[in-house]
């Protein structure tokens, strides 16, 4: 089965990165595709701020990112750039460790002025880590992404078509690129 994990690097809560990252993460399940969205915001302050990189605490988000096939990248655009606790945490990712995985970088800002940061910023990043294998990115601007009463995302029609645009490339490049499993033989 397809596994896809998808990094939200907002420190704030309610988070529009985040909101993109569960509408996204549900088109996905819709596909038979399994999810996990990670929030740097979860993970310990003081492994982050310390870099203590072999951390106990930060090996299970290590390990489901070894295991997955693809990887949404998420950050809000902080002064023309990603955010420092995303880049906190990427610091303390194995050297490879995005190495072989399909990666779809997804930014939000309070302006498109920014919108080239996920390419001078964000990929330089992600290609030290061994990234290789980018999606087109997908960038949206605060009006875009409206905040419900609730405390719930709605994305307006045209974010929604760019993210399906780039999910289902992203979900055909992973099925192709599936280990084929060995047909069962039954034995009476
Ligand atoms: C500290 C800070 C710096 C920001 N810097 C920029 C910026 O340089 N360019 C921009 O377009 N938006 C900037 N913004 C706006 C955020 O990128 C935007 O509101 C984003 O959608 C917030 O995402 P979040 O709700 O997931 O945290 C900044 C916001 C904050 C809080």
């Amino acid at each position: 089965m397809v596994y896809v994990v998808a990094i939200a690097g907002s420190p704030s809560h309610p988070s529009r990165t985040y909101g993109i990252l569960e509408y996204a993460t549900q088109l996905l399940q819709q596909q038979d595709i399994q999810t996990e969205i990670i929030s740097v915001r979860d993970l310990p302050a003081e492994d982050l701020v310390f870099g203590l990189y072999d951390s106990p605490r930060l090996k299970p988000v290590q390990v489901s990112i070894e295991k997955a096939d693809a990887l949404i990248i998420a950050t809000p655009i902080y002064k023309a750039a990603y955010t420092g606790v995303l880049k906190a945490f990427l610091d303390l990712l194995p050297q490879k460790a995005l190495s072989g995985k399909l990666i779809l970088p997804l930014a939000t800002g309070g302006t498109l002025a920014h919108l080239l940061a996920i390419d001078y910023a964000l990929k330089p990043v992600l290609s030290e880590l061994g990234a290789r294998n980018f999606l087109g990115s997908v960038y949206a601007i605060d009006k875009q992404i409206q905040k419900l009463e609730d405390g719930s995302f709605q994305l307006d029609v045209e974010i929604q078509e760019r993210l399906k645009q780039s999910l289902d490339k992203l979900v055909e490049i992973t099925h192709r690129f599936q280990p084929i499993k060995p047909e069962l033989t039954r034995v009476s």
